[in-house]
């Protein structure tokens, strides 16, 4: 095939300043893997992409399964340049080859492409630049008196007035194949942390004439790496209003954008409210004209045109009609169905539950394994008792049936269309259609009753 360009991404750290026995690019950033992020990124170019991996290789290589990229592992971690050292067998001599930090998750494909297109005329080596508020930790850009770059020195290896510099490497560098290979066999170890550094590689391609150029990054976000959980937890509410700015744009409205977490991919239609406090998880959609209540998490699920999710539901891998009415306190789990028009309130909750258009369940019930038809009219505290304790069970309630408050269903059985089932029932065999089912104890009085404590001590 022909591409464009190759591409290497730095993952073989452990991560030290994470203190954690999880490799850092497996760190979650919106729910996503950091070097999930980048992955899906470098798909949008037209590059074979090589994964460096070290650290935990098999578990990282795991999480990234479905890609398709080629994974190098780089035993011992000596350093960056150390790290594209172990790709060089690989490598086209023709092609540009950009070089990523695995730990700087959000690197947008616009400017890799802008920086490949700039390697095609100009050559030589080009480095991803930006002015951090606070690039603390990180390689300072040194430039002389043409502004022309001559080198980048690590915080570890700088001069208290070169830290005093804000411009600062991002982790980001092209050059091409061949030009990789003649400079890299020149980077030494004689710094600090006696690693092998990528960032070497600006003296060394000027001494061999080749030029040096930087493009500066347009946003913070882009460019921020991660190197400790705070720099992780700063960049998650970057990121977070990101994703809210690109919602509004498609048509949502938020109480407070600030308050609102995307975890993993959603899809939206136009005039979608989002209160405050409101999670989305894994693959999420909501129709046009959609309503979310405050403090709702919903994972993996789809809610229909116009429906309303009041306050503190929990929605996971459900799917819900249009128009319909959850909630508040609502708990709808995976295999729930709900046609259109269904109302769900207070304290339900329902699991491989497919309930049919117009259904009502309004308050305190559990509803598991159960087909519903149309119009059902679902008393309060009603539930069906699906489980023997070794096996599920069915209940099947047809369309227009009433189901009286408190009513258990002990599964499997069946309750024909528009059969009326009393208060207080346990039903425990098919109920016919347009039948009336009642299982009462008859009440019956006790005269002139007197409460325990209230009566007469009998003598001794
Ligand atoms: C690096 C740059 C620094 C830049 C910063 C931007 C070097 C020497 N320094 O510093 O100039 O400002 O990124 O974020 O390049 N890795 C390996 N194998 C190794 C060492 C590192 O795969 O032997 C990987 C890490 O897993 C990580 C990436 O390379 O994903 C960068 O390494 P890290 O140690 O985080 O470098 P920084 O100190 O951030
Ligand atoms: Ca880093």
């Amino acid at each position: 095939m022909n591409r464009t360009c190759q591409i290497i991404i730095m993952a073989a750290g452990r991560g030290q300043r994470m203190h954690s026995n999880l490799p850092k690019v497996l760190h979650r950033l919106g729910g996503v893997p950091l070097l999930t992020h980048i992955l899906r990124t470098t798909e949008q170019l037209d590059a074979d992409v090589f994964v460096v991996t070290g650290y935990q290789a098999e578990a990282v290589q795991a999480a990234h399964a479905n890609f398709s990229v080629s994974w190098v592992v780089q035993a011992e971690q000596l350093g960056t340049a150390h790290a594209v050292a172990q790709v060089l067998p690989h490598l086209r001599p023709d092609l540009p080859i950009l070089i990523l930090n695995g730990d700087v998750p959000l690197i947008q494909a616009a400017t890799l492409q802008s920086m490949v297109a700039k390697t095609n005329t100009q050559g030589g080596l080009g480095l991803l630049v930006f002015n951090y508020s606070d690039p603390t930790g990180l390689g300072r850009i040194l430039r002389d008196e043409h502004n022309q770059v001559y080198g980048i020195v690590e915080e570890v290896d700088a001069t208290p007035e070169q830290r005093t510099i804000d411009e600062a490497y991002t982790g980001t560098m092209v050059l091409r194949g061949a030009d990789l290979t003649a400079w890299l066999s020149q980077v030494g170890r004689s710094n600090q942390s006696q690693e092998y550094y990528l960032t070497d590689l600006v003296p060394i391609a000027l001494q061999n004439a080749a030029p040096v150029w930087s493009v500066a990054a347009n946003e913070w976000a882009e460019v921020q790496g991660v190197n400790t959980r705070s720099q992780l937890a700063d960049l998650e509410r970057e990121y977070q209003y990101w994703q809210a700015n690109h919602f509004m744009h498609q048509g949502v409205s938020f109480a407070d954008p600030n308050r609102f977490d995307c975890r993993g991919q959603l899809q939206v239609g136009h005039d979608v409210f989002i209160d405050v406090d409101v999670i989305t998880q894994g693959s999420v959609s909501l129709g046009d004209g959609c309503q979310i209540g405050p403090f709702c998490l919903l994972e993996d699920c789809e809610i229909g045109a116009g429906s309303v999710i009041a306050a503190y539901s929990h929605i996971q891998g459900a799917q819900i009609g249009d128009h319909a009415k959850i909630g508040p306190f609502a708990r709808l789990r995976s295999g729930t169905v709900l046609g259109k028009h269904v109302h769900i309130g207070n304290f339900v909750e329902t699991k491989q539950a497919v309930l049919g258009e117009g259904t009502k369940v309004m308050h305190h019930s559990y509803l598991g394994d159960t087909i519903i038809g149309s119009r059902v009219n679902i008393g309060a505290g009603t539930i069906t008792c699906n489980f023997d304790g070794v096996h599920k069970h069915q209940t099947i309630i047809e369309d227009e049936a009433f189901i009286g408050s408190d009513t258990q269903l002990i599964a499997p059985v069946r309750v024909g269309a528009k059969a009326t089932i009393a208060a207080g029932t346990t039903v425990s065999k098919d109920v016919p259609a347009q039948s009336l089912a009642i299982s009462r104890v008859p009440q019956r009085h006790i005269d002139n009753w007197q409460p325990k404590s209230k009566r007469p001590v009998a003598d001794s």
